[in-house]
C-alpha cells in the first residue's frame, strides 16, 4: 500500500504463489454467511481470487517464501504453482510447478510467527517454463559472499509485491469504508528502513528474535507491505548489484501509524536454508518429469 510500479524487470526474482483451484459459482453463493469470515469472492477480480503469496527465485529451481504461505495448505504441492517473469498476474510470465518444499520445524503460527520461512523445489512442466532462462532471474543472498556487511539502519530495504492497497487497522477486514481493499495487478515496490527500537516497545513484537527477524518501517505514513505481500523479497543494494535480505512476514494491520512491519531474515537463516536445498536436492531423484 501507497507503493509505485515496480518497472517491468527490475525485480525478475519476485515470483507469485496462486492457486490452482477453480472457484465456483457455489463458492461464490457461500462467501458472506452471517457470523462467519467473509472473503468477498464476488468482489474479487479473478486474478485477485488466485493469488496466495509472493516469493523469491534464488536458483537452482529453488523458490523462498514464507512458512505461513505454506502451512495448513492441503496437498500444497498441487494445490499451488508458481509464476516468474511477470510484473502483471493478470497475464504474462511462465508457470513452474512445486515438486517438493521444506517449511521451517521451528515456525509457529501465531504472533510473532517465528521461522516464518519456507523453501520450495519447483520443476518446468509445460515448455513455456522450460524456455525460460530462469537462472537469468536468480538474485543472491545477502551472507554468501564475503565483502557482505550486515543489515543495519541506515539501509533502504526495496520491499516488492502485489498485496493489498489499503491501509488496514489491526482488525479489519478487507473492506475499508465499504470499498473492498484489493490486491494490485502491477507489482508495487515501497522503501523502509529497519528499526530495532520501533519493534521493541510493541508487546505483539516484543519476543521477536533480532538475529532472524528485521524489523522495519516507513519514512512516509501509509506506506507499507500487505497482505498477499507475504514470502516476497526484501532486498537492498550490495556495491552494484541487489542482494535478498528478507521475506514478508507480517505486521499488526497495514500502514498504521506507529505500527512496524516484520521481515524475515534471510542472513539469519543461511544455516536452515543450506540444510533444507541440500534435502530437497537428494529427494529430487530422477530429475525433471
Ligand atoms: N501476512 C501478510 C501476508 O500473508 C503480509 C503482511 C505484511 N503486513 C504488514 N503490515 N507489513 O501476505
Amino acid at each position: 500500500m501507497g507503493g509505485e510500479e515496480a518497472l517491468p524487470g527490475t525485480a525478475p526474482w519476485q515470483v507469485q504463489i496462486y492457486t490452482t483451484y477453480q472457484y465456483t459459482d457455489a463458492d461464490t453463493a457461500a462467501d458472506c454467511r452471517p457470523g462467519g469470515a467473509c472473503f468477498h469472492l464476488a468482489r474479487m477480480y479473478p486474478w485477485e481470487r488466485t493469488h496466495r503469496c509472493g516469493g523469491v527465485y534464488i536458483g537452482g529451481n529453488l523458490v523462498l517464501t514464507a512458512a505461513h504461505c505454506v502451512a495448513g495448505v492441503a496437498n500444497f504441492g498441487q494445490a499451488r504453482r508458481v509464476r516468474i517473469g511477470t510484473q502483471s498476474i493478470k497475464q504474462g510470465g511462465v508457470t513452474f510447478r512445486i515438486a517438493d518444499w521444506r517449511m521451517h520445524e521451528g515456525y509457529i503460527g501465531r504472533l510473532p510467527y517465528p521461522n516464518d520461512i519456507a523453501l520450495l523445489r519447483i520443476v518446468a512442466d509445460n515448455p513455456a517454463a522450460r524456455a525460460f532462462r530462469l537462472e537469468r532471474a536468480r538474485i543472491r543472498m545477502l551472507g554468501t559472499a564475503p565483502g557482505d556487511t550486515p543489515i543495519d539502519r541506515g539501509d533502504t530495504l526495496w520491499v516488492t509485491g502485489w498485496g493489498r492497497t489499503l491501509k488496514r487497522d489491526a482488525d479489519a477486514g478487507v473492506l475499508v469504508d465499504g470499498a473492498f481493499n484489493h490486491m494490485s495487478e502491477k507489482l508495487l515496490q515501497i522503501f523502509q528502513s529497519p528499526s530495532n527500537t520501533a519493534c521493541a516497545k510493541l508487546a505483539d513484537y516484543r519476543d521477536r528474535d533480532p538475529a532472524k527477524t528485521i524489523c522495519a518501517v516507513s519514512a512516509r505514513p501509509g506506506v507499507d507491505s500487505c497482505q498477499g505481500d507475504s514470502g516476497g523479497p526484501v532486498t537492498r543494494s550490495e556495491g552494484r548489484e541487489r542482494v535478498l535480505v528478507g521475506l514478508v512476514s507480517w505486521g499488526k494491520g497495514c500502514g498504521v501509524q506507529g505500527m512496524p512491519s516484520l521481515y524475515t531474515s534471510v542472513p539469519g537463516h543461511l544455516p536452515w536454508i543450506a540444510a533444507s536445498r541440500a534435502a530437497l536436492l537428494a529427494t529430487a531423484g530422477g530429475g525433471r518429469p
